[in-house]
């Protein structure tokens, strides 16, 4: 679902979902957060080898009530450090359950400093960037990982282990620390310095797949498609005859939220589209025909246009235009929801790294980039219940479940699109005339994309309109348009990105196709630049 629709809850209770859910499942592994910026990508690389895997907080640890389906624990990097008085500890007991324990980072030095090794943190024990690692010893964790090919490993540390606690033998090291894979056979526990889970690590993967596999012996098999049925059910116990109100955006999140509700209780569904103006060319009338005539779903149409392009006249600060959008469209909705007595609940898009990112595993608070990395509040009188069926999954995870309910391809591969659309690639004002001459540009950038089969290669693609004007010469006229922007990136999730390396003769077309056919643009560049240092969109 698109975060504009993405009508963020305050007060979620996160810990006891978990918890509920952890009871009940297949075998698992679970990652204690600590705290890392990557601690997400350890849970990915896991499911990515079709094994099941939740990240807990330590709130939520001690909150379990059983350990009986997990068969191994993860524990994450993170900014404590095990050389002060007071850091990030886990429960004692954890180490008696007979649980294999993979430390990573931070994770290594709290399991070295816990069995009574020494870390310190003296300026020549840092390594940050990529290290050459050398095998010292066999282990199952390593088994046919490094060899000519493998070996450069991602280093992101201040502290060190400088004495290996007892029982326990070094694997195998760097230049720069002896004591970089650890690992202590009787008591399962396993520690690395480096982050396997970041793809600067060469085939970090292996580690994951060598600790799952051949420490935990995990046999059970996380299909996500699977899921569909489970997750049907679910909706139709929890809803029961009750309607469900959900917005429709068109976006991958959304759209597979509609057709997973619908399919439990078909007409109970009401789904709203709210014609915000600002949505790419034909996709407003693309997703309305998809679901009302394909999928024969219950859809509403409001057009509100009008509205939002007056409201967001001379407003040019971003983070204003955000909340103008954010506020309208929550006014509308509700309006919407009030007019059906019968709807009690609210069908939401929420992803697993919205459920991750809403929690914090330390307390902190991460600084505010843009206003929707943060959870916000829906007004409380609004009363619905919440629907969030896809709570659990990683958004590859989700196309994977749309792909198992028909969802057209058109909109399964969907590149991400913000909530407020295409108001904050309109850099500066927005108005009707610009919006128009944004959707034709984007239009013929994404066509040619597909054409040249790009577009799936591609992360996010988009075309955004600079508030500035230069001069060109088209024949043997002078003219004086906008500079249209080209961004295309490829990422993971969204958290880290690098720009598209296109060809000469691809840039060439584009500008050629954009200035020609768009009115309005006789200029036209490419964005080279990776997140961080800058953010996927503009503003
Ligand atoms: P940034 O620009 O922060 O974007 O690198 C990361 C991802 O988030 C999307 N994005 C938004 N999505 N509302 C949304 O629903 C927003 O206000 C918003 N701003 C950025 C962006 O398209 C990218 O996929």
């Amino acid at each position: 679902m698109s975060k504009k629709y993405k009508l963020k809850i305050r007060n979620r209770e996160v810990p006891k979902k978990i918890n509920a859910d952890l009871k009940s499942r297949m075998e698992k592994i679970i990652i204690i957060d600590f705290g890392s910026q990557v601690t997400k990508l350890i849970a990915r690389r896991i499911r990515e080898l079709k094994v099941y895997s939740e990240i807990l907080t330590l709130k939520d640890l001690k909150n379990l009530k059983s350990f009986d389906t997990i068969k191994g624990i993860i524990l994450s990097g993170g900014p404590s450090t095990v050389t002060k008085k007071s850091y990030a500890k886990i429960p004692r007991e954890i180490f008696l359950k007979n649980i294999p324990i993979l430390g990573i980072c931070y994770g290594l030095q709290l399991l070295a400093k816990e069995f009574g090794g020494v870390i310190d943190s003296i300026k020549s024990n840092r390594e940050f960037g990529r290290a050459t690692l050398f095998k010292r010893k066999n282990s199952l964790l390593i088994k046919n990982y490094i060899n000519s090919k493998n070996k450069t490993v991602w280093m992101s540390h201040q502290d060190a282990v400088i004495r290996l606690p007892k029982g326990f033998k070094i694997i195998a090291s760097t230049k720069e620390s002896k004591l970089t894979i650890i690992e202590n056979i009787d008591k399962k526990i396993y520690g690395v310095q480096f982050h396997p889970e970041v793809t600067h690590t060469d085939n970090g993967s292996k580690i994951f797949s060598n600790f799952v596999f051949l420490i935990c012996k995990i046999k059970d098999k996380w299909q996500i498609d699977s899921e569909k049925k489970r997750l049907i059910n679910e909706v139709k116990s929890k809803v029961k005859n009750d309607k469900v109100i959900c917005a429709l955006s068109g976006g991958v999140d959304s759209s597979v939220v509609a057709l997973l509700i619908n399919k439990a209780i078909k007409k109970k569904l009401v789904c709203i589209m709210v014609n915000t103006g600002l949505m790419r060319k034909n996709e407003f009338k693309f997703t309305y025909k998809i679901f009302k005539k394909k999928y024969k779903l219950n859809v509403k149409l409001i057009n509100a246009s009008k509205l939002y392009f007056r409201k967001l006249k001379n407003i040019s600060d971003p983070e204003k235009k955000r909340k103008i959008i954010g506020e309208l469209f929550i006014r509308i909705f509700e309006k919407e929801a009030k007019k059906d007595k019968g709807i009690k609940y609210l069908a939401q898009g929420t992803l697993y790294p919205d459920i991750i990112e809403s929690r914090s595993a330390t307390g902190s608070r991460s600084s505010k980039i843009k206003s929707h990395h943060n959870v916000g509040g829906l007004p409380k009188k609004m009363n619905l219940k919440l629907v969030e069926p896809l709570k659990e999954f990683f958004k590859d995870e989700v196309r994977t479940l749309g792909k198992s309910l028909s969802l057209v391809d058109s909109i399964k591969n969907r590149h991400p699109f913000p909530g407020p659309g295409l108001a904050i690639r309109i850099i500066g004002k927005v108005t009707p005339e610009k919006v128009k001459i944004l959707q034709e540009a984007d239009d013929i950038f994404i066509k040619e994309l597909i054409k040249h089969k790009l577009y799936d290669k591609i992360w996010q693609a988009y075309v955004a309109l600079l508030p500035m004007r230069t001069v060109g010469v088209m024949g043997d006229s002078r003219t004086y348009e906008y500079t249209c922007l080209l961004r295309s990136v490829i990422s993971d999730d969204g958290m880290t990105a690098d720009y598209f390396n296109f060809s000469k003769s691809f840039l060439d077309e584009i500008s050629n196709k954009i200035v020609n056919g768009v009115p309005g643009i006789n200029r036209v560049v490419y964005d080279i630049t990776s997140k961080p240092p800058s953010t996927i969109e503009l503003e």
